[in-house]
């Protein structure tokens, strides 16, 4: 049964950033449930991915030195420890991972034909199709099988999981290795994250209810990597049950432990949760009203997907965040989504009369303090909303 925990409110397309302002951007009710027979946390609206990933998709992999290396990483591991011929990824955006592999060795599927076109110039093959059934057996009848299909931050996207692994399975090969990436569900209950919800995360999984999701497919979990990448991720390594190559980490006994202890199997655990997203949400408006009283200019850094659930949750404006700045290409001179609060370009002078600057990518807090010393050094201080709303 699907219960509902947490209700964040309206809240607009979390990667559509209009050019200009205006109170009719779409908005829709983003509430979260917790399944209590398969442990599934998820949102209620379901918005058509035609609607969200788009040929103006602005989101780039690339843009963080951060998730450069741990894609970087990540395919050394893959190449030594899995060898394979031929490996996809599915959701492979700007190529960040991809690129680390020869354009035989590794294929993309993504459907924002804008971030296609970008690994295709490269040399990748790319397919600009949501992933599917269809899909996977087009993929087949190019390539017979592939044997490693790799997908971070994008499975959770699509509605129909079942039709999700069912199309991995067709494709993967006897041998094969499925590896999946995405924030993990006790991270973001532990550090109050709530920003993880948006209208693109549809799901939020934890192992016990990636387990019960897979089960079906003859799927089971063999590895489990927690990774620091948005905020706190956990690695799948999945095979098919009759493949005797790799044994059960126990890796995968302490997470499932962890989440057990911490009660992610219970209702109450959410309840509680709710609580402190309430509470974070009045200590974030505390904070930042008590600053602009004593007329300090506030901006925000990393125009994110999360940082829109914050604003559009609290009802943040531009009288209290004058503007954010951030790096991606198709983010500026554009707005927040929901917000009159408009987004320029990166540059070293931004943070100059600045005095505070609220972290909208608090995941990339090292990366960022490591570039803004110069801020920090006369007396600039960063706000981050994680694990509470705090001045660090
Ligand atoms: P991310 O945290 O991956 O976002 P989301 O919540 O949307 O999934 O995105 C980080 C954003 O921050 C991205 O728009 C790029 C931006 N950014 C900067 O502008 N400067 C930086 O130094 C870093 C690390 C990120």
């Amino acid at each position: 049964m699907n219960k509902k925990f947490l209700d964040l409110g309206l809240q607009p397309l979390a990667n559509e950033y209009p050019t200009y302002y205006s109170k009719k951007q779409i908005k829709y009710r983003l509430k979260i449930y917790f399944n209590t027979k398969t442990k599934l946390v998820s949102i209620s609206k379901r918005i058509p991915s035609k609607k969200m990933f788009t040929n103006k998709y602005p989101y780039r992999s690339s843009m963080s030195q951060t998730m450069k290396n741990s894609f970087k990483e990540l395919s050394n591991e893959i190449k030594k420890r899995f060898k394979p011929k031929l490996m996809l990824e599915i959701g492979s955006n700007d190529g960040a991972l991809i690129s680390n592999f020869n354009t035989k060795q590794a294929l993309g599927v993504e459907p924002c034909s804008n971030l296609a076109k970008i690994t295709k110039k490269k040399g990748y093959i790319t397919y600009d199709n949501y992933w599917d059934l269809n899909l996977a057996k087009k993929i087949k009848k190019d390539f017979k099988n592939v044997d490693l299909i790799y997908s971070a931050n994008t499975l959770t996207h699509i509605n129909d999981l079942n039709n999700v692994f069912r199309s991995i399975d067709n494709l993967l090969s006897k041998n094969g290795i499925l590896i999946i990436e995405d924030p993990s569900l006790l991270e973001c209950i532990k550090k109050n994250s709530y920003d993880q919800f948006y209208n693109e995360h549809i799901y939020l999984f934890s192992t016990l209810s990636l387990k019960n999701i897979i089960n079906k497919f003859d799927l089971e979990i063999f590895d489990i990597k927690n990774i620091k990448t948005h905020g706190g991720s956990l690695r799948y390594y999945i095979k098919r049950k009759g493949n005797k190559k790799f044994r059960i980490s126990k890796n995968l006994i302490v997470q499932e432990n962890k989440e057990k202890k911490y009660g992610l199997a219970k209702f109450s655990t959410y309840l509680k949760f709710n609580k402190n997203v309430v509470k974070s949400k009045t200590k974030l408006l505390d904070l930042l009203n008590k600053i602009k009283k004593k007329n300090k200019k506030i901006i925000g850094y990393g125009a994110t997907a999360k940082a829109t659930t914050v604003l559009n949750f609290c009802n943040i404006d531009h009288k209290i965040i004058n503007y954010f700045t951030d790096i991606t290409p198709d983010k500026i001179n554009r707005y927040m989504p929901g917000k009159k609060i408009k987004i320029y370009k990166y540059n070293k002078n931004i943070l100059k009369k600045v005095d505070f600057v609220f972290l909208g990518a608090w995941n990339f807090k090292d990366e960022i303090c490591k570039k803004e010393k110069d801020f920090i050094k006369r007396g600039g201080k960063f706000i981050t909303h994680i694990p509470l709303p705090n001045i660090i």
